[in-house]
């Protein structure tokens, strides 16, 4: 996953924005929700917050309070910095974060979690728990009978080919795995949970 996504910093954005190999993709109500997302995000209390594995600050820049971006990825943080200036950032790996104990408040992290396979979920949430009293997912929502978790092929514009592990939640999934705690966003295409 590390690799993948290294790899694809450049056209990263293409999938939010519906550009390059996404342009053809029909995702009806897409930009609409987005802005929903981004409104719903803004809205949160202002607090001091860590984005994990932040890629392009995408949504990084709508994060309200004083925001630290963390990314594996040089590349994805050097398109961070330019499109959320706010921020600052770090390069580390999310399974080990350079951090002391409650450094933050909350642990923002989208489209991060989906990508955990099962050993690295209970490691991932004790580095969140240790780090953060509050942790904010964003991730997709299932479509029609989909598998909740599979290996997706991926390709990127060069033609590379990719095996990506990806899981699509609903919010009770989510609350299950994370403890109690309170809606931020559900849409068509898009559940974001805080607990
Ligand atoms: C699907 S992208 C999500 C980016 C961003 N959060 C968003 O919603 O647009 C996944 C990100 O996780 C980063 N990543 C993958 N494994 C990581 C790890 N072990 N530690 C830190 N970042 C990691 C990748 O570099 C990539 O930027």
């Amino acid at each position: 996953m590390k690799a993948y996504y290294h790899a694809r910093a450049g056209e990263y954005d293409d999938w939010w924005l519906g550009r390059g190999l996404f342009a053809d993709r029909a995702r009806p109500g897409w930009d609409d929700e987005l802005a929903t997302l981004a409104a719903a995000l803004r809205n949160l209390p202002a607090a001091r917050t860590l984005d994990i594995a932040c890629g392009t600050g995408f949504l990084t820049r709508h994060l309200p309070g004083e925001v630290t971006g963390l990314d594996q990825s040089h590349a994805m943080l050097e398109l961070a910095r330019r499109q959320a200036p706010r921020a600052g950032f770090v390069r580390s790996d999310a399974l080990e974060l350079p951090f002391a104990p409650r450094s933050f408040e909350r642990v923002f992290t989208s489209f991060f979690y989906c990508h955990l396979v099962e050993t690295e979920r209970p490691r991932f949430l004790a580095e969140v728990r240790r780090v953060a009293g509050e942790v904010v997912i964003v991730g997709s929502r299932p479509r029609g009978t989909e598998p909740r978790a599979r290996w997706e092929e991926r390709v990127l514009a060069d033609g590379s080919r990719w095996s990506v592990y990806k899981r699509v939640f609903e919010k009770d999934e989510l609350f299950a795995e994370l403890g109690p705690g309170r809606l931020v966003h559900e849409g068509r295409w898009f559940v974001a949970v805080s607990a």
